[in-house]
Formats: structure tokens, C-alpha cells, sequence
């Protein structure tokens, strides 16, 4: 029996399990989640995922970079589907919804108009996106990114972790280098339901962000060459040291964000090329990460974080070179979509706001190829890209009952 899509309804606590079920590949002994894209768990959660999908009627393909797209058929076949999902990767101290909540969403959205008996006129296409953190792999958004044309396949595919392990390598190991050619899958549409990670809605009481905009962001690898020397007889004013070096950009670094304002700057990972207590460090390798919603402010940050790195290397007289491995404007997301996440979350009673987005997500990346929005949930102390992130199953399912009805409201229910 079809039921009126009108006041139509996610499971809440099919939706909760899963993301407790899910919450097992890779689990860790503080209630978090290491599942490093590509790595072992990452196959147990993509192996769940499909067998998920196709236990749902769902036609599951994967692309050359191991971008799932699991299709619902709908009446006019002729039109390329409305996609929705997001991504089962997570960071090595990551939480439980970070990504995956999107993806189980679009998931819990599918069997409720299957138990709801449902088409809709548009087919539906649920996606897992590959590597979106960018810890394992740089950049982040990955899969998306070459989806949309900002990497080559061949650039992506040859690129190493830490350990050497090409993204080639580590796509044939776990099985998940598919047929599709990367870019194929059209979209109509697409939507992405994600926690926010930060404070805001939290503090404001609100249950749903309507995401318009996201954060550009600029990410360099760094290296400073200095000079390795006896710590105990080299004199402070002869030393060419290469972490006190980067003590100064660290602060160089915040110095900047907070004068800009709109802005954040954070260097997240420095390694001392062979550290010992009594050398003084002679070479690092450390990273920048450095983000505003506005693109004038995010050219500011990259000229200024340049300027300070020269000037502090030459005050040092080391050498530190920065190399830009990553650039994204900031993103305004589909006006059109965006009204459309605005009037399902009014429709259904829930306090909202309109929000930017502090973090990345793949939408970002394709919203430049297909009309795209977000929307946000609120997470326990804003907090997230650590294994205490959290968030609760009635804000879970109010996102995903949005979802659900701007799904309906755009792919349209078949009379
Ligand atoms: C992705 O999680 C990002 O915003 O870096
Ligand atoms: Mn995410
Ligand atoms: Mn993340």
C-alpha cells in the first residue's frame, strides 16, 4: 500500500543501528572510529554498504577511484538521477558520524519509500565518496575531486601515504578499483547530510542547518632545512634551527587567521627528520591548513603566510619552502536547493538556521559540475575530528526526515 508522501517519516531506530553497526569497522577502545580510506576496515564498511544497497533493490557500481553509486530506479529513466550520500572514510582518531551519517541517511531515505511503496519520477543514485578526510591521501575530497575535473585519474591514482602505498595499490588491494570511468555518473542534483562540527546550531537550539555556503581552504606540504648541531655546545646566536623555526610560523600562523578575521590557520602535522634530545633539529616536515568562507580573505591568508615564512627563514637563515598542494574557493551552494532544504525543514517543524560550512565535504567539490546543497545536524559540543564526537538519534533523524522530504520535493513522487 503507498502511503502519502506528505507526512512520510525515516525509521529513527533503523537509522541509529546502523550507525552503531557501522560504528564496529574500525572501532576503537575510546568509543571512536579509526577507518582509514582504502585500508581494511574501509573494505568492511564498503562490503556492509553494498550489501545494504543491493538488499534494497539498489544497483551498485563503483568507479576507478572507488566511488560507489548505488542507483533506485525511477519513472523517467531518461533523467539523470538526484544523488545523496557522503562518505564512510574516517580520520585515525575520528568519531561515529563524521561522513557515514550522509551516506546511512540516504540509505534509511531509499527503504523508507521502499517500505512506503514509493517511486519517484527522478532515480535516485545513494553515494559513498572515497576518501574525503585526506589524511591517509592528499587532498581531501579525493574522489569528488576528480569526479568534478580538478585532479587527472592517473594524478589521484599514483598518489602515496606515509608508507609508499600508491592510491592504485591500496584500490586493488581492497578489491574497489570499479569499471565506471571516473565522472560518468550524472547527477541531476545532489545532497549531503552531515553533522555540523562546530558549536553553533548547538548554541542557538537549533535542530537543522541550511547550509549555503562552505569554507575555500588552502593546504601546504612544508619543509625547513636548518642545521643539525651539538646541543650543548653550539651557541644560541650561531644556531639554525629548524623547529624553533617553525615555533615562529605556528604563531606567525594564528597571528594572521585572528588579524584577518573570517579566517583559521592550523599546522597539524610536524615530523623532525631524526630527533634526538641533544641535536638540535635540523629539518622538519610539517603541513598548513588554512581556510575563510570569503576569497579575498583566503588570497590574503595564502600571501600572507607566504610573506611571514620567507621573512622568518631569513631572520633564521634557514630555508623553508612551502608547496600548495591544495586550493578551493569558498562554495555557494544551488540557490534553488538550497530554498528546497529550507522549506522541508520549516515543513516539518524544525527550529533552523541558515550556516556556512567550516569544514570540507564532497558537495563542495560538486556543487561546481551539479546543483548541490547541505544539510546540517548538531553535534555534542561541536565537536568532531575526534573519537568523542557525538550526536543524538532524534537530531540524526530530523536531518534525515529533511533529506527525505527535499528528496521527494525535488526528484518528485510519481502519480
Ligand atoms: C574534511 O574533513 C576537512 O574539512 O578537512
Ligand atoms: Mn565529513
Ligand atoms: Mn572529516
Amino acid at each position: 500500500m503507498t502511503k502519502p508522501a506528505s507526512n512520510l517519516q525515516i525509521d529513527s531506530s533503523r537509522l541509529w543501528d546502523t550507525i552503531h553497526t557501522t560504528a564496529q569497522f574500525g572501532a576503537t577502545p575510546k568509543g571512536g572510529v579509526r577507518r582509514l580510506t582504502l585500508g581494511p576496515e574501509d573494505k568492511q564498511v564498503r562490503d556492509w554498504f553494498r550489501a545494504a544497497c543491493e538488499n534494497a533493490g539498489l544497483d551498485v557500481q563503483v568507479d576507478g577511484l572507488g566511488n560507489m553509486f548505488a542507483l533506485r530506479r525511477g519513472r523517467d529513466m531518461s533523467k539523470p538521477p538526484l544523488g545523496l550520500g557522503s562518505h564512510l572514510d574516517t580520520q585515525p582518531t575520528g568519531g561515529k558520524f563524521d561522513g557515514i551519517l550522509g551516506t546511512l541517511a540516504a540509505l534509511e531515505v531509499i527503504r523508507t519509500l521502499n517500505d512506503a511503496g514509493i517511486e519517484t519520477e527522478l532515480p535516485l543514485c545513494v553515494t559513498n565518496w572515497t576518501n574525503e578526510e585526506g589524511s591517509r591521501y592528499a587532498p581531501a575530497m579525493m574522489g569528488s575531486a576528480a569526479f568534478v575535473g580538478d585532479f587527472t585519474v592517473d594524478d589521484i591514482l599514483g598518489r602515496k601515504d606515509a608508507a609508499g602505498i600508491s592510491v592504485a595499490e591500496a584500490l586493488d588491494s581492497i578489491g574497489y578499483r570499479g569499471d565506471l570511468p571516473v565522472g560518468a555518473q550524472p547527477f541531476s542534483g545532489f545532497l549531503e547530510l552531515h553533522i555540523e562540527q562546530g558549536p553553533i546550531l548547538e548554541a542557538e537550539g537549533k535542530t537543522i542547518g541550511v547550509v549555503e555556503n562552505g569554507q575555500g581552504v588552502l593546504w601546504y606540504d612544508g619543509r625547513i632545512t636548518g642545521f643539525e648541531s651539538h646541543a650543548g655546545s653550539t651557541p644560541m646566536n650561531l644556531r639554525r634551527d629548524a623547529l624553533a623555526t617553525l615555533s615562529e610560523i605556528v604563531l606567525a600562523i594564528e597571528a594572521i587567521a585572528v588579524e584577518l578575521g573570517n579566517a583559521v590557520g592550523t599546522v597539524g602535522e610536524a615530523v623532525i627528520a631524526s630527533p634526538s634530545r641533544n641535536v638540535i633539529p635540523g629539518e622538519i616536515a610539517f603541513t598548513i591548513d588554512a581556510r575563510s568562507a570569503d576569497a579575498a580573505i583566503l588570497a590574503q591568508l595564502d600571501e600572507r603566510i607566504r610573506a611571514a615564512a620567507a621573512g622568518i627563514a631569513a631572520k633564521r637563515k634557514v630555508e623553508v619552502t612551502l608547496d600548495l598542494v591544495w586550493r578551493k574557493e569558498p562554495t555557494h551552494f544551488d540557490k534553488t536547493l538550497v530554498g528546497a532544504v529550507e522549506s522541508a525543514a520549516n515543513a516539518l517543524g524544525y527550529a533552523n538556521r541558515r550556516i556556512t560550512s567550516g569544514a570540507g565535504h564532497d558537495a563542495c567539490n560538486l556543487n561546481a559540475k551539479v546543483p548541490t546543497a547541505m544539510i546540517f545536524v548538531p553535534c555534542k559540543d561541536g565537536v568532531s575530528h575526534n573519537e568523542l564526537e557525538d550526536a543524538t538519534q532524534t537530531d540524526c533523524a530530523s536531518g534525515a526526515n529533511v533529506l527525505l522530504h527535499t528528496v521527494l520535493s525535488l526528484a518528485g513522487v510519481a502519480k
